[in-house]
């Protein structure tokens, strides 16, 4: 048997321990509610909810997404039921599961931020919290909040105020020095760092000499990304003391492991669940056969063995 099992906020009181290394990368896995007729989903380590907003939206004009090589570009705009659908349709479903879910919460002012917190503290179902300072594709807040240490820090500062949830905060790369942002975002209080969301793109429809995109710029994912997400996870690895969960492009097994040696203690499989929802399950039972052949009995042997 091999311990697959991470603590990710050991700073926090409760802790927010994972059963293993394994989530969902927030918008890509729906309310995990979509993928549990698909396979047990209850195996992973946790989900994490599409961004969530105060008010229910619509999302950004269509089209929204487009293929890339070796990439998605996605311009959702934080299509999302809100937060009361939210604690009433989809937290007494997670309170009834064993895997934990995390709420990705988003907002356009820091006083969103702090409303959504609240409102969640307590609520059966949610382990914890992801604040997404780093959505590309709205016209406030989102992204803005992570480009800077100063506002980083501003909205976990008072996010930390406003909940005694675990909370992760997800950084964007559109930033000159990501490891500053996720200092100034530990000194405020995050129990965790998730990096990276989406790296800023566009693509031209040249039939229509227009911008593909209905928004014009989106967000690009998958394969493409994953060597920029890893470097940037090794350098907020040796900036912060605080668990990393690693996120960008991650497909197979090899790429999760690639993140951890890098100095991730988790990681998160998005864009891959779309072109095949079984990813995760695949990625957790690939990191497992890697370390029965390899003789490793504790995942966190390998959290940075890259770095030493
Ligand atoms: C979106 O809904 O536009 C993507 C969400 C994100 O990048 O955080």
């Amino acid at each position: 048997m091999v311990n697959l099992s991470i603590q990710l906020a050991p700073k926090h009181p409760r802790g927010l321990l994972l059963a293993n290394p394994v989530m969902t990368a927030s918008g890509t896995f729906g309310y995990g509610t979509e993928y549990s007729h698909l396979f047990d989903i209850q195996k992973l380590g946790a989900i994490v909810c599409k961004g969530t907003t105060l008010e229910p939206r619509d999302g950004n004009p269509q089209p929204r997404l487009a293929e890339t090589a070796g990439g998605l570009l996605n311009s959702i705009g934080l299509e999302n039921i809100g937060i009361n659908a939210l604690i009433k349709e989809k937290a007494p479903i997670w309170a009834s599961w064993h895997v934990p879910v995390i709420v990705n919460i988003a907002g356009e002012t820091v006083g969103d931020y702090t409303r959504l917190a609240s409102q969640l503290d307590g609520v059966a179902g949610i382990s914890g919290l992801e604040v997404n300072i780093s959505c590309p594709n709205i016209k406030a807040g989102g992204a803005e909040f992570g480009a800077n240490p100063d506002s980083a820090a501003e909205v976990t500062t008072a996010v930390r105020k406003a909940t005694s949830l675990p909370m992760l905060v997800k950084l964007t790369p559109n930033t000159s020095d990501i490891a500053k942002v996720a200092e100034a975002v530990a000194e405020a209080g995050a129990d965790a760092i998730s990096l990276i969301n989406t790296l800023k793109g566009m693509a031209i429809d040249i039939a229509k000499r227009r911008p593909l995109l209905g928004n014009i710029t989106g967000g690009l994912s998958g394969p493409a990304i994953k060597p920029v997400a890893l470097y940037m996870v090794y350098e907020v690895a040796g900036a912060v003391d605080l668990p990393i969960i690693g996120c960008g492009g991650i497909t197979t097994a090899s790429d999760a492991l690639e993140f951890i040696m890098a100095g991730a203690s988790a990681i998160q499989v998005g864009t891959a669940s779309f072109t095949d929802p079984r990813a995760p399950l695949d990625v957790l039972e690939g990191i497992e056969q890697f370390m029965k052949k390899e003789g490793i009995e504790n995942i966190s042997e390998l959290v940075g063995a890259a770095r030493r």
